[in-house]
C-alpha cells in the first residue's frame, strides 16, 4: 500500500482501517465499535474494549521470547552513567515500582505526577502507573514550581514521583525544594511523594509524607497488570494554552496504542528489535510517544539519553551514540541539529565514527528550515523526514512515511497528511483556499486514533479551545498552505504560542508574569527568530510614571521573575523599555508587526493601527538592542 492508497482507505472507511490497526494490540476484551461517533464532537475510539498498556509495552515481549533483549538503554554524558535494562528486567522493575504505588492506595483512574529527570525511572514510574490503570503526568523538569504547582492542584494526584535532582551540563538541580514549595502553594496536597535519591544530590524526605523509591521499590510485591477500557484514560501532559492554566490534554489507552504501533512500522519503518532513539525529554510528547510508548509497544530498544546534543563532551555525542548502540532510526528537533552545526559546521566528528545501522533521520517540535535539513541530509547521508505534530495529536499529523512508499523531499514541508487525518486549509470564513494560499489549518473530525478525546476535567474548553471555531474540524492553531502536488507546508501559529527551541510556551503566560512587577504599566512578549532556537521570547515594557529604576535592574528582575514562574525553559532573556506599544483602534496590541518588525521581515501596516508613528519607535529601539537583522541560520 502507499501513501496515497492508505490516505483513501483511512478516510474513506476509517473503521476497517484502524479495526486491521488494532490486531497489533493484545485486548482482554474486543471493541463493540472501532469508531464511536454517537456523541459528536467527541469522538472514542474503541470502545467496549479492554487492555493493559503496560501489557502490550512490556509483559507481552517477555512473554513472546523478547525477555533478553535490551528495553532500554540509558546514556548519561552528564553523570558518566551506562545502563541497558532488558525487557524481562524492565517486567520486574514496573510491576514493583506499581506494586509500592498499590501499597500507597493507587488504584485505577487515580492520577500520579511525576517530577523527573532523563532516567529509567521516569519510564518505570509511567509504565507502572499504566499498569495500574493509574493517570500519571509527567511535568518537565525545566518547569518552576509555580508550574508544577498548577498541575498538582488541576489533576489532584494522590502520589507524586519525583527525583532529588536533575542534572544540566551547568548545574545540579534541587528538584525537591521545588517539589515542596509547589505542594505548599497548591491547594490539594498528595497523600505521598515518592522520592528518587540521586548520589549527585540526595534530599531530605519529610517522614510522614516521602517515601525513599529504591527502599519501597525493593521491599513491594510486584502487581499485575489492570485491564483497562479502551477509552479510559492513560495520561494527562499539560501544554501551553493561549491564556492562563496550561491545558491538560488527554491520551486515551486504547487508540494510543493501536496509533503508535501503526506509525512505528508505517512512519518510521521500524522493525521490533531495531534500536530506535528519540532525543527529547520525557517531559514532551515526543518523549512520551517516542522514548517509551511507542518503542516499547513494537518491542524495540529505546534510548534514554540524559545529554545535549552540543557540549556532553562536543557535537560529535549524537554520532557516538547511534555508532555505540547501533540506532537505526533518531527523532530530535531541529534546533539539536543548529546546536551542531553550529559547533562543527562541517561536521568533522562525524569521520570519528561508523554509522552503518543508521537508516533515517526525523525532525519536530519546530519548523525546520530548509538550511538545516539540507546540511543533515548532506552530512549524514540519510533520509532527513521533517514531521508535523502536536502535544494534542501525540503522533505525526504530517509526514514522509517511510514505511509505505515514500515520497520526494521538499525541504521546508513535512510532506503529506498522514493517513487517518483529514487535513484542510480554510480561510476565516470556513471556506477551502486554493493551493498556495495560506490559511488556519485544520483536521475534519474525528480524529484519528491517539489524538486527544478531551481535555482534563474540561469538557467544554476542549471544545472552545480546539472545535468552535469550525464546527466540524479541529483547530490545530498552525497557518500554512498547500502546494500543488499536495504537500503541506506549515508556517506559523495563528495564537500566541512560540516555539523556543523546540519547546512549546506561551507568550501570554509570560506577559502575564511581567504586568505582575510594580514598575511595568503595559507589556507585550514577541518571538523573535533566532539562529539556534528557531525563536526567543523578547520583552517589550512600558513603564509606570515616576519608576525609580535603571533598564539593566529592570531587566535582571523580570528576566528572574520568569525563571522563577515558568521556568529556566522559557529562555527569557531580554526586555527593551519603550515609550508606548503599537495598537489598534480598539487598543489591541500589534504583536504581529513588532515582530516583523524585530525579525526584518516585510509587514503590511494594519489599516486599524492607532498610531503608526508608534511603530517607528519600536523601530528604533529595536535597532538599537541589535534586533532587526536577524533571519534564520
Ligand atoms: N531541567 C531543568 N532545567 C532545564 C531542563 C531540565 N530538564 N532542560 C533545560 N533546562 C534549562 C537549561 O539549563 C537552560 O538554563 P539556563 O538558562 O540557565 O542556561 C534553559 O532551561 C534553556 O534550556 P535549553 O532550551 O535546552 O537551552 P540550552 O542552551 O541549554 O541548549 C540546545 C540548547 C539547542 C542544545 C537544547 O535546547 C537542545 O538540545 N534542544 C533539543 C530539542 C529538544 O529536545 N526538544 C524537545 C522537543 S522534540
Ligand atoms: P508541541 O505541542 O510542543 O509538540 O508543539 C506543537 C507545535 O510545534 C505545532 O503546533 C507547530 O506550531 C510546531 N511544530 C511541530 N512540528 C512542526 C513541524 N514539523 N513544522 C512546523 N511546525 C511544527
Amino acid at each position: 500500500m502507499n501513501h496515497h492508497q492508505a490516505c483513501v482507505q483511512a478516510t474513506q472507511n476509517p473503521e476497517q482501517f484502524w479495526g486491521e490497526a488494532a490486531s497489533a494490540v493484545d485486548w482482554y476484551q474486543p471493541w463493540e465499535r472501532v469508531l464511536d461517533d454517537r456523541q459528536p464532537p467527541f469522538y472514542r475510539w474503541f470502545s467496549g474494549a479492554q487492555l493493559n498498556t503496560c501489557y502490550n509495552a512490556v509483559d507481552r515481549h517477555v512473554d513472546q521470547g523478547r525477555g533478553e533483549q535490551t528495553a532500554i538503554l540509558y546514556d548519561s554524558p552528564v553523570t558518566g552513567t551506562k545502563q541497558r535494562i532488558s525487557y524481562a528486567e524492565l517486567q520486574d522493575q514496573v510491576a514493583r515500582c506499581a506494586g509500592l504505588l498499590r501499597d500507597l492506595g493507587v488504584v485505577k483512574g487515580d492520577r500520579v505526577i511525576l517530577y523527573m529527570p532523563m532516567v529509567p525511572e521516569t519510564a518505570i514510574g509511567m509504565l507502572a502507573c499504566a499498569r495500574l490503570g493509574a493517570v500519571h503526568s509527567v511535568v518537565f523538569g525545566g518547569f518552576s514550581s509555580r508550574e508544577l504547582a498548577s498541575r498538582i492542584e488541576d489533576a489532584k494526584p494522590k502520589v507524586i514521583l519525583a527525583s532529588s535532582c536533575g542534572i544540566e551540563p551547568s548545574r545540579t538541580l534541587a528538584y525537591k525544594p521545588l517539589l515542596d514549595a509547589a505542594i505548599e502553594a497548591s491547594p490539594h496536597k498528595p497523600e505521598h511523594c515518592v522520592i528518587l535519591q540521586r548520589e549527585q544530590l540526595r534530599a531530605e524526605l519529610l517522614p510522614e509524607r516521602d517515601l525513599d523509591w529504591a527502599q519501597a521499590a525493593a521491599q513491594a510485591s510486584p502487581a499485575e497488570c489492570v485491564p483497562v477500557a479502551a477509552t479510559d484514560p492513560l495520561y494527562i501532559l499539560y501544554t501551553s494554552g493561549t491564556t492562563g492554566m496550561p491545558k491538560g490534554v488527554v491520551r486515551d489507552n486504547g487508540g494510543h496504542a493501536v496509533a503508535l504501533l501503526w506509525s512505528m512500522k508505517h512512519v518510521y519503518g521500524v522493525e521490533p528489535g531495531e534500536v530506535f532513539w528519540a532525543a527529547s525529554d520525557v517531559g514532551w510528547v515526543v518523549g512520551h510517544s517516542y522514548i517509551v510508548y511507542a518503542p516499547l509497544l513494537n518491542g524495540n530498544t529505546t534510548v534514554i539519553y540524559e545529554g545535549k546534543p552540543v557540549g556532553t563532551p562536543d557535537a560529535g555525542a549524537f554520532w557516538r551514540v547511534i555508532e555505540e548502540y547501533g540506532v537505526s532510526v533518531l527523532f530530535t528537533a531541529p534546533t539539536a541539529f543548529r546546536a551542531i552545526k553550529r559547533d562543527d559546521p562541517k561536521a568533522e566528528h562525524l569521520q570519528r565514527y561508523r554509522l552503518d545501522n543508521f537508516r533515517a533521520l526525523f525532525l519536530a517540535g519546530e519548523r525546520c528550515d530548509p538550511n538545516t535539513l539540507e546540511w543533515a541530509q548532506d552530512k549524514l547521508g540519510v533520509p532527513v523526514v521533517d514531521h508535523w505534530w502536536q502535544t494534542e495529536t501525540g503522533w505525526a499529523i504530517a509526514a514522509n512515511c517511510l514505511g509505505l512508499e515514500p515520497l520526494p523531499i521538499k525541504p521546508g514541508s513535512p510532506t503529506k497528511p498522514v493517513p487517518g487525518y483529514d487535513v484542510q486549509v480554510l480561510d476565516d470564513e470556513g471556506e477551502p483556499v486554493t493551493p498556495g494560499t495560506v490559511g488556519r489549518i485544520m483536521i475534519r473530525l474525528p480524529l484519528p486514533p491517539g489524538c486527544l478525546p478531551t481535555l482534563w476535567g474540561n469538557d467544554e474548553r476542549f471544545v472552545q479551545s480546539y472545535l468552535a471555531a469550525q464546527p466540524g474540524y479541529y483547530l490545530s492553531g498552525d497557518a500554512g498552505y498547500f502546494d500543488d502536488d499536495g504537500y503541506l507546508f506549515v508556517m506559523s501559529r495563528i495564537d500566541d504560542i512560540i516555539n523556543v527551541a523546540g519547546h512549546r510556551l506561551s507568550t501570554g503566560a509570560m506577559e502575564g508574569v511581567l504586568a505582575n512587577h510594580p514598575a511595568v504599566a503595559e507589556c507585550a512578549v514577541i518571538g523573535v527568530a533566532d539562529t539556534l532556537k528557531g525563536e526567543l521570547p523578547l520583552g517589550l515594557v512600558v513603564l509606570k510614571a515616576g519608576i525609580d529604576t535603571t533598564p539593566a535592574t529592570l531587566e535582571a528582575e523580570l528576566i528572574a521573575l520568569v525563571r522563577d514562574q515558568i521556568g529556566p525553559v522559557a529562555a527569557f532573556k531580554h526586555v527593551i523599555i519603550v515609550e508606548r506599544l503599537p495598537k489598534t483602534r480598539s487598543g489591541k496590541i500589534l504583536r504581529g508587526t513588532m515582530k516583523s518588525l524585530a525579525d526584518g521581515t516585510p509587514y503590511r501596516l494594519p489599516a486599524t493601527i492607532d498610531d503608526p508613528a508608534i511603530l517607528g519607535e519600536i523601530e528604533q529601539a529595536l535597532q538599537a538592542s541589535g534586533y532587526a537583522h536577524s533571519t534564520p541560520g
